[in-house]
């Protein structure tokens, strides 16, 4: 079969990942490479004329699928939107991009014979979106807990064995986990933002918004081991939902996480209890989750060529 056209979007931590097992794969042909500014020195060998920052340009390429990993929310919603509206599938790690209307995304993909996913941008290399979904279809869920930001679970050991916030934060940025804005991280709008995505695969709909707990050089931490949990609940009906940092917690999974590890549990309304954990940040663990929504992806594709 033909090479299926590739369109990447980001050439940092997780575009040049992607990139880098692209490039030599005969099954896929990259088409072109969307950046803010081409001209800049890359830690990936890639072609320099692949590189562009107009999207016009992009989309002209026919790409059969798109691989967003922006850094903007609001640019990747936008392209996104604009691949799918053109009948080209998706594979998104922007979590603040698909965040914003994952409903209207998959409607968009749906009314346009195209397929839209974004594992990776809940969890990294743990399969979050995978359990809510199993958890999901074996009954109604009353909601979830989760430790969600691998930037702050890395910080907050490393707060705990003594390092300054500064060096903590540095150590996160240069080992790929943190955002291009960290405050995203800090703050909590990271976590809420997969809270919300974690939540319209649970209950159909998302919080509109939640408070969260800031982490900040002044925050007081105890001597017990605290997490930052993101949550969602169905109460009656309306969603209560929260991303707050925790210096009390008691279970072992969340309490067992080091580093940048994400963990999930689900609570189903008749009991049960789903759990996932892995890698939560990072260049290699995000571009095996992407990789394997190219897999599923593909797999549609294929499915749908044979009923032609
Ligand atoms: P990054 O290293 O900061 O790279 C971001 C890339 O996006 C850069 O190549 C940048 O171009 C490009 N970009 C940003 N805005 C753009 C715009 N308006 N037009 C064209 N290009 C634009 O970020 P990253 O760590 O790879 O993360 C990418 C996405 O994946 C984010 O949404 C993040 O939340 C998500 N994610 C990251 C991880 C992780 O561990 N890093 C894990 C899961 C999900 P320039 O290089 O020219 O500036
Ligand atoms: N900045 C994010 C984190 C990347 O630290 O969890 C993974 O989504």
């Amino acid at each position: 079969p033909a090479p299926l056209k590739v369109a990447v979007a980001g050439c940092g931590v997780v575009g040049g990942g992607l990139l880098s097992r692209l490039l030599p794969d005969s099954r896929f042909e990259v088409v072109a490479v969307l950046v803010r500014d081409p001209k800049k020195k890359r830690d990936v060998a890639a072609p320099a004329d692949l590189f562009t920052n107009d999207v016009d340009a992009v989309l002209a390429k026919k790409p059969d699928l798109l691989l967003e990993a922006l850094s903007e929310g609001e640019a990747g919603h936008a392209l996104i939107r604009r691949a799918l509206e053109a009948g080209c599938d998706v594979v998104s790690a922007n979590k603040q991009a698909v965040a914003r209307d994952p409903k209207g995304l998959q409607a968009l993909a749906d009314a346009n014979g195209c397929r839209v996913a974004w594992s990776a941008s809940v969890g990294g290399g743990s399969p979050m979106i995978e359990t809510l979904r199993a958890a999901r279809a074996a009954g109604p869920v009353a909601g979830f807990e989760a430790v969600l930001n691998g930037t702050v679970n890395f910080m907050l050991e490393r707060l705990g064995a003594g390092a300054t916030f500064g060096d903590a934060l540095a150590d996160a940025r240069a080992a790929g986990f943190a955002e291009e804005d960290p405050s995203s991280d800090l703050e909590g709008f990271d976590a809420a933002a997969k809270v919300k995505l974690l939540s319209f695969e649970a209950f159909g709909r998302s919080p509109d918004d939640l408070p969260r707990d800031v982490l900040a050089a002044e925050t007081p931490l105890g001597e017990a081991p605290v997490r930052q949990i993101g949550a969602c609940f169905d109460r009656d009906g309306g969603l209560d939902a929260s991303v707050r940092l925790d210096g009390e917690l008691e279970d072992a999974l969340f309490l067992s996480l080091n580093g940048e590890r994400n963990a999930l549990k689900v609570y189903g309304q008749d009991g049960r209890v789903w759990t996932c954990k892995g890698r939560g940040a990072g260049r290699w663990a995000t571009t095996e989750s992407v990789l394997a929504d190219v897999a599923d992806v593909m797999r549609a594709r294929r499915a749908a060529a044979e009923l032609v």
